[in-house]
């Protein structure tokens, strides 16, 4: 196996605010109760001509910027996102046009819905560990706001659009790649759904809004349930104990689905990085957008471990330790 390692990061927000109070101005809530009840401030809305492609490009030209990296030598470009521009060509596709990546590169998109990032992730590292590829871009991104509900107030208030983007090369000396665990069940994909060619699952008729339509409370069930057992499974795996973990970077979904994960592991909420408290849920982008908040911040050093954990729509779940 050859090691592999994340050697650089990068991050992407539209400029546009939308804040709580703007959100009382759409729907009947106020911002005591989506503070207390989710943790969010604001997020940030791509413009109408603005589109998840757009988001990627800069994210990578703000890690090209920030590293020193080039993306010439890139041999696999892979886009975690559940909203492309279009159904195809892929957003990785579109990107490795724009950003001059050379056409031998393979490019594709993966759809995992907010656990995207984290296969990818894990895609990207198996993909370098196997030896078959060397320098894998891979981008988490989504443009929630296009397919939400303005008058559903108990989803609109989650939703904000970014892109986060990391670069995994191989590494002859060392490997910064550990545990993983991945699960998916399908049995609860009518929790949390978008229609597109078809409005059924097996048969249960589904609601053909074209939105996202979501019980958030199965949802928030299923994490709080899921996440803890994933997050076990994959330490034994590593014969890493959490001690050993310097960060924690859960799916932003929801504050209050965060704190009773750390409770159950018995992990410090201080050393959970999240991005939802300026950005919402902005699904595939939530969990590098909170890493490249950590690296910005300081906090997250080269050397340290990192456990992140994915979880959404699927319902699927992935999470993946690594060590900067
Ligand atoms: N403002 C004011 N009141 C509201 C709002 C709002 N924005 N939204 C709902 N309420 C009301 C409800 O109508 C309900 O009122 P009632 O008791 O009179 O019926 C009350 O608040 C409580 O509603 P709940 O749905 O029980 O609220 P809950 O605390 O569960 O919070 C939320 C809802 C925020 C959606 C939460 O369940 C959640 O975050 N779920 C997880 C969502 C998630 O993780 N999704 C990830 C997948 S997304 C993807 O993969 C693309």
């Amino acid at each position: 196996m050859t090691g592999a390692k994340i050697t650089a990061i990068g991050s992407y927000v539209p400029l546009q605010k939308m804040t709580n109070a703007d959100l009382e101005q759409m729907v009947e809530t106020n911002d005591e109760w989506i503070v207390q009840r989710t943790g969010i401030k604001e997020r940030r809305i791509s413009r109408p001509n603005e589109f998840t492609s757009d988001l990627c490009v800069s994210a990578v030209q703000d890690l090209m910027k920030r590293y020193d990296k080039s993306v010439h030598d890139v041999d696999m470009v892979l886009v975690a996102t559940s909203t492309p521009d279009l159904t195809f060509p892929s957003v990785a596709s579109l990107i490795q046009h724009r950003l001059g990546i050379p056409l031998t590169a393979g490019a594709m998109d993966l759809n995992a819905a907010c656990a995207g990032f984290v296969y990818a992730l894990h895609t990207a590292h198996s993909y370098v560990a196997s030896g078959l590829h060397r320098k894998v871009l891979v981008l988490g991104a989504d443009t929630i706001s296009k397919i939400t509900d303005y008058t559903d107030r108990s989803t609109c208030i989650l939703f904000g659009d970014g892109a986060g983007a990391v670069l995994v090369e191989s590494d002859e000396l060392s490997t910064g790649f550990f545990g993983y665990h991945l699960g998916s069940d399908g049995g609860g994909g009518h929790h949390v759904y978008r229609t597109a060619l078809s409005s059924r699952i097996e048969e249960l008729e589904l609601l053909d809004t074209k939105l996202l339509v979501q019980n958030g409370r199965e949802v928030f069930r299923w994490a709080v349930r899921t996440v803890p057992q994933g997050v076990q499974r994959l330490l034994d795996q590593a014969g890493v104990s959490l001690a050993q973990v310097d960060w924690f970077i859960p799916h932003s979904a929801n504050l209050r689905i965060i704190e009773p994960i750390c409770e159950r592991l018995n992990y410090p909420m201080e050393q959970a990085l999240y991005s939802l408290v300026n950005f919402g849920n902005t699904s595939a982008a939530t969990i590098p957008l909170a890493l490249d908040l950590g690296v910005r911040e300081g906090k997250v050093q080269n050397g340290q471990r990192i456990l992140m954990y994915g979880f959404g729509a699927g319902l699927t779940h992935a999470g993946q330790l690594v060590q900067l």
